[in-house]
This record gives structure tokens, sequence and C-alpha cells, in this order.
């Protein structure tokens, strides 16, 4: 079959905008669906066509990419709003949410009762919203070979490279451990900008210091120059983190993972303290209070 030609995208939040806005100027048909109206509106002026609903975007489309919070969001535009039923016959879903494993092979289920001929690949990203705007993301991509090549220009036009994991459920599983690290590497920077803090040191040296530190990556330097700034608007909301930790907790021992189970209590409690919204740098800030 040929390459898809004319890609949907439900969810334009974050991550979703940029991904789509990509798209566009890659010089694909673009046709976009979000629930509130105002960020498909900002994509209507670049070009894209504005669908009124999930059925509506999909209807012709030969890719459909969802990028939306969760699982339940998910089913909730699949099923309750119809998506999974309007796609064109032996259309590409292309699930890029992040949603955990379990989550990935309840969606499968659905897909293979309801409509067997769409193909479903779960392909979750690597990266947020500034890779996503400057086309840096990677994609966790897994399932049916078959369907690589009919994909490539739509996974090419949001991304730097696709990784292809294996069978569907793999690229979601590989996402969950691509982020178990950057939770820890966020808390990491978190505490140890506390621990300057709790010492007297002066906050502009020790983010001088880290700068060059061997161990800080391009990410972390990043986050470490927005903490200097006291800027905490989301890049990787908290919440979302937070999201990301459970959703692996979920798939393993607990008893084996005492860290992280640790570490998404103290997330909660600060989630509960309304930080949800905000970067997940905004611990670093918490934390010295
Ligand atoms: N931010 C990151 O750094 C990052 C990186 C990689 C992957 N991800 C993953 O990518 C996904 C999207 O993240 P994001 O940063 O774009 O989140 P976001 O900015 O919070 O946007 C969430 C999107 O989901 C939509 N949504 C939520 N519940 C919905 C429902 N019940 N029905 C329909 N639409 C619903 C929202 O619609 P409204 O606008 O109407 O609320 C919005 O478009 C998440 O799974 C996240 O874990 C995020």
């Amino acid at each position: 079959m040929a390459q898809a030609q004319r890609v949907a995208v439900l969810g334009l939040g974050g991550m979703g905008q940029p991904m789509a806005a990509n798209i566009l100027r890659a010089g694909l048909s673009t046709v976009v669906w979000n629930r509130r109206q105002g960020p498909a509106r900002q994509l209507g002026e670049q070009g894209a066509e504005v669908a009124d609903s999930p059925a509506d975007a999909v209807r012709r489309a030969d890719a459909v990419i969802t990028m939306v919070t969760n699982g339940d969001a998910v089913r909730s535009i699949a099923i309750d709003q119809g998506m999974l039923a309007a796609m064109a016959d032996g259309a590409i879903w292309a699930q890029m949410s992040t949603i955990g494993a379990a989550d990935t092979e309840r969606i499968a289920g659905l897909v293979r009762e309801e409509r067997p001929d769409v193909v479903l690949l779960d392909a979750p990203v690597a990266g947020s919203r500034g890779p996503a705007e400057h086309r840096q993301l990677v994609v966790l991509a897994s399932g049916p070979e078959q369907v690589r090549e009919r994909i490539a220009p739509v996974f090419d036009a949001l991304a730097q490279r696709t990784v292809w994991a294996g069978p569907l459920g793999a690229g979601s599983r590989l996402k969950l451990v691509n982020n178990m690290l950057l939770v820890f590497l966020a808390e990491g920077i978190a505490e140890a900008m506390a621990l300057g803090h709790s010492l007297g040191l002066d906050r502009t040296a020790v983010l001088g210091a880290l700068q060059d530190s061997p161990l800080v990556s391009h990410w972390a330097a990043e986050k470490l120059e927005r903490i200097g700034r006291d800027e905490y608007s989301p890049q990787y909301p908290l919440s979302l983190g937070l999201k990301d930790v459970n959703l692996a907790l979920y798939e393993v021992d607990i008893d084996r993972f005492p860290v992280a189970t640790s570490l998404a209590g103290q997330w909660q409690r600060a989630v509960e303290h309304g930080l949800g919204d905000e970067d997940v740098t905004v611990l670093a800030r918490a934390l010295q209070h």
C-alpha cells in the first residue's frame, strides 16, 4: 500500500500541537481535532483542516495519531466518540500517548474485536515540548513490520528518528524504561539543588559548577538553566511524570523498586499540593521550603 498522505492528529496539547504543526510543515495533508477548540483553531490558521469530532477527523485519513493524556482519554476518543468505527478501511492508528503496557494491550484487544482491518501501532515518543517543536523527538515504535514504510513519512515529519522496538507493546514498555530514568534524573536534580541550599551554598555557584559536570546530560543542563531562571512552566509536567512512574510500577513487583515507590509517594504529595501542572523541576523549588 502507498505511503500515508492524509494524517489525522487527535489531541493537541503540549505535545500533539507541535507534532501536528510539523506534519503540516512537511507537506502532508493534516486534519486536527482537540476536545477544547482553541489549539485546533491555531493549526487551522496554519493550513490544517479542523474537524468537529474524532469520527469526522479520521474518516478519510490514511494514518491517525492519538496524543492525549492517558488510557482513559484514548478509550473515550476511540470508542465513546466513535473514532475507531469511523476509520477508513486498512488505515493505520499510531497510538502515541504514554499509556503504559496494560492499557496498550486493552486497546489492541478492542481493535482486534471491532476493527481487525485497522493496523494499530504502539508508538510513544521520547522527548518533551521543546524537542517536539524542533522535530527532535524519538519515536519508540512497535507493531506490524509491514506498515513501517507506509508510516515513515509521518514519523519522519515529527521526529528525528524512529526506533522499532519489536511486537506491539514493546514501544510502550521501552517508554516506561526511558521515563524511569527521566524521573530519577528530575528527582536527582531537585535533591542536589535542595542539598546545596541546606548546606548554605550560593545557588548560582552550584548551578555554574554543575553545568560543566560530565554527570549532567543535555536534558539536565537545560533543566538546571531553567531552575536558575526560576522558570517552572510545564515542559514535562509533574502530573505526567507521576503518571509515568505509576504506569511502570503497575507492571512490576514494587518490592523490587523501593526507591521508585518512594519517589511516586513524594510526587503524589507534591501533586496534591497543587504542583501537578508545573514542570518536574518545580520539585527543586518545593524541596527548598
Ligand atoms: N509533555 C511531555 O514532556 C511528554 C513527553 C513525551 C510523552 N508525553 C505524553 O504525551 C501525552 C500528551 O502529553 P501532553 O504533554 O501533550 O499533555 P497535555 O499538554 O496535558 O495535553 C493533554 C491532551 O489530552 C487531551 N485530553 C485529555 N483528556 C481527554 C479526554 N478525556 N478526551 C479527549 N481529549 C483529552 C487534552 O485535551 P484538552 O486540550 O481539551 O484538555 C489535550 O489535548 C501524554 O500521554 C504524555 O504522557 C508527554
